[in-house]
């Protein structure tokens, strides 16, 4: 299958994406999209791409005919630029988060849904052998029946652009990933979140660059997350920092490196304090990481004819869960996702 692709957004991420692409031996850039066509022309010169430059998607598409979009415009464009994409009969890879509001994610999945093509989202964080170790800890019950799940995120980038003045930074430029590597490493879906989204004093950002929230899970268990993208000093790496209990032991996984488990020794009796042993955890997944892992899945799911794992359908529940935050942050109480 050979892809003909067009990317709508040539700004700091697509160079990732345009790397991916420019080794992958099926796939061809055919046309660049940017609001600002001189982006859009530095961007060809740069990587000596001899295709067509647009500031209009949809004249991209017509004169080059694409059967695929990549989306790497800001989170405000990104519902314009995948219903147009797929309304014009184009599959469509998405940077996260799908868009702006839940409203507009849904109506994204909607015209998926109605032009029956497909549209999946860049969830690179599920794309790292460490949290993959760490699923299959939790998939396997090493630590048996899964009770609660705990990240904590604190980082302090000074990024300029679009993300200093959204409302809620933190939660639905950032959260986003960490929400969906939770659903990722329980398996298990929210059902209901209490948020406290607030701007503490130091902040760079115009909205709430900080947040709690406690989910209840759909195997009832909890996940607990705790955020800062203003936080100076005793940082944790991006990918959060992760305590997971279960009903036979924990693991954890700082981020950085492979995760650690420990589980109740059952050869010993049960005293006050329970004897513990070390679980060796294994360490078998050999796909590419990050975005190029994600980039691996979305482009065989489309060969297969089959929904990628960070296909629209799934997203939306980790999109629930962004906007359920948001919403629960603005009521001041709990919400039913
Ligand atoms: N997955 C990750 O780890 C990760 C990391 C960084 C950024 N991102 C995401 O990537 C996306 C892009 O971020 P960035 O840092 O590259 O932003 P950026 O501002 O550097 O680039 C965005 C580009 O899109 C263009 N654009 C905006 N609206 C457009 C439209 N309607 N049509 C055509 N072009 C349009 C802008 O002019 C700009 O050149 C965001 O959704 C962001 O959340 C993801």
């Amino acid at each position: 299958m050979k892809h003909k692709i067009v990317v709508a957004g040539c700004g700091a991420m697509s160079n990732v994406w345009l790397d991916y692409v420019e080794k992958r031996e099926n796939a061809e850039i055919v046309g660049l999209v940017d609001l600002y066509i001189e982006s859009a022309k530095k961007m060809a010169d740069r990587r000596n791409l001899q295709v067509p430059c647009f500031v209009d998607l949809s004249k991209a598409i017509k004169e080059t005919g694409p059967n695929l979009v990549l989306d790497i415009t800001i989170p405000a464009s990104h519902k314009e630029i995948a219903t147009t994409a797929m309304e014009a009969g184009c599959n469509v890879f998405g940077e996260k988060p799908m868009a702006e509001t839940l409203e507009d994610a849904k109506a994204v999945l909607q015209v998926a849904q109605q032009t029956g093509k497909k549209y999946s989202v860049m969830q690179n964080r599920r794309y790292n052998r460490q949290i993959r170790a760490l699923q299959q800890v939790v998939a396997n019950n090493v630590i048996g029946k899964v009770g609660s799940i705990h990240a904590d995120f604190f980082l302090g980038p000074h990024f300029g652009g679009f993300r200093d003045v959204m409302d809620n930074p933190l939660i639905v430029d950032m959260a986003i990933h960490t929400f969906d590597q939770a659903r990722f490493i329980t398996g298990a879906d929210a059902v209901s979140v209490y948020c406290h989204e607030y701007n503490p004093a130091g902040s760079w950002y115009e909205g709430n660059s900080s947040a709690v929230c406690i989910f209840e899970m759909s195997d009832g268990s909890v996940f607990t997350y705790r955020g800062s993208w203003s936080a100076i000093g005793m940082q944790t790496s991006w990918e959060s920092d992760w305590r997971v209990t279960g009903s036979i032991g924990s693991a954890k996984w700082d981020g950085h490196h492979f995760p650690v488990c420990e589980i109740r020794d059952s050869s010993k009796p049960i005293e006050f304090v329970d004897h513990i042993k070390s679980v060796e955890i294994e360490d078998n997944w050999n796909g590419q990481e990050g975005h190029w892992g994600c980039l691996d899945e979305m482009f065989s799911a489309l060969e297969e004819n089959r929904l990628a794992e960070t296909d629209c359908t799934d997203n939306i529940k980790s999109m629930e869960m962004v906007f359920g935050a948001v919403e629960s942050a603005k009521k001041g109480k709990k919400v039913l996702l």
